[in-house]
């Protein structure tokens, strides 16, 4: 496994690039945006292919590296389904999980420093957001923060983890790099507290300074969806209204690019072919199922997913692959049901 672990030091933030081997998927947790240019290089030295950007929560001290992540890589976003960020490519709830080749990760909702904050559980180890941080908790005084909350993400979630889970967290602000579970109930001074009360008036007196980015970050951080409409002006989006009235119609072939998770979840528009979005540009290319799809039947491809946001990198993609006709269903799923599009389980 290659695990790399990249430090901000302007905000202090630890970000994660994770892979199975080299030649394989890699994801990215919490990027920062100064940073993009140090990821995509260690990405083509170490020969991964970034498929996943995820933010553990809606940050108010730096500025998230998600949409230009997406922007170079092509990669999925993916936050809480409470993040209150315009548009994400994925969200996700408790328990569910983010896959990549060889990885998985298992989200947990640990609210508290965040009404939005999660924690990613990868077999051995846990990236604790600003949720449980190394001898400290993350504030709990903005951003909808609940110390309430975060005793019970931390009490009743991380620390019921296993001693020697490692504990990898978003922040640091001493040098420490890496902890574990063990470690933290033991010498964690915010988790040596008797009762949820006695936490909450800890954090409550804690009195810090705002963040300095705090008035940039959260507005920035939360608009990071695609600009869709860039790819409406195109001409290359539909309404969900429109895929509606040609539903069932000959000539077209919607494309879901969800992941079955997804789509066990939301269910799935009858009539439409699966390809996941991380296969897409192998089925454009020469001799790929979509590329033979739209050739030999002459079938205009219309792509969609959750939210429009992968849908309007594929119809760009099919676009440069030469598939004029194709276009997307802007809004993704969320504008199909807002319409009462039909969907089968
Ligand atoms: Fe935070």
């Amino acid at each position: 496994m290659i695990l790399r672990q990249l430090f901000d030091s302007t905000s202090s933030t630890y970000s994660y690039l994770i892979a199975s081997r080299h030649g394989a998927e890699a994801l990215i947790i919490d990027p920062v945006i100064e940073k993009v240019d140090r990821y995509v290089q260690l990405l083509k030295e170490l020969d991964l292919r970034l498929v996943k950007a995820i933010d553990t929560h809606l940050h108010a001290d730096h500025i998230t590296g998600l949409p230009a992540l997406r922007e170079r890589t092509r990669c999925i976003t993916v936050m809480g389904e409470q993040a209150k960020a315009d548009v994400v490519s994925i969200r996700v709830s408790d328990g569910e999980h983010v896959d990549i080749e060889g990885i998985s990760l298992k989200a947990l909702y640990t609210p508290g420093h965040t009404d939005d904050s999660y924690s990613f559980l990868m077999a051995d180890r846990v990236f604790t957001g600003d949720t449980l941080l190394i001898r400290g908790t993350g504030r709990t005084d903005f951003q909808n923060g609940d110390p309430r909350a975060q005793y019970d993400s931390l009490f009743g979630k991380l620390l019921m983890l296993p001693d020697e889970t490692l504990v990898y967290p978003a922040h640091d602000y001493k040098g420490d790099t890496v902890s574990t579970i063990g470690e933290e109930k033991a010498f964690n001074p915010r988790l040596q507290v008797k009762s949820v009360d006695e936490y909450v008036e800890l954090m409550n007196s804690l009195d810090l300074p705002n963040p300095k980015m705090m008035d940039v970050a959260v507005p920035t951080n939360m608009r990071v969806g695609l600009a869709q409409d860039v790819v409406a002006e195109k001409g290359w989006a539909l309404s969900a209204e429109q895929v509606k009235g040609s539903l069932g119609r000959p000539e077209i072939a919607l494309i879901d690019l969800r992941e079955e998770q997804e789509r066990r979840k939301e269910g799935v528009i009858p009539g439409s072919l699966h390809v996941p979005y991380p296969r897409l540009e192998g089925e454009l290319e020469e001799g790929g199922l979509l590329q033979q799809l739209a050739k030999d039947t002459g079938k205009r491809l219309i792509f969609y997913c959750a939210f429009g946001e992968r849908s309007a990198m594929a119809v760009q993609a099919a676009q440069r692959a030469g598939l004029n006709a194709s276009r997307h269903m802007q809004g993704g799923l969320q504008a199909w049901k807002s319409v009462g599009g039909s969907l089968r389980n």
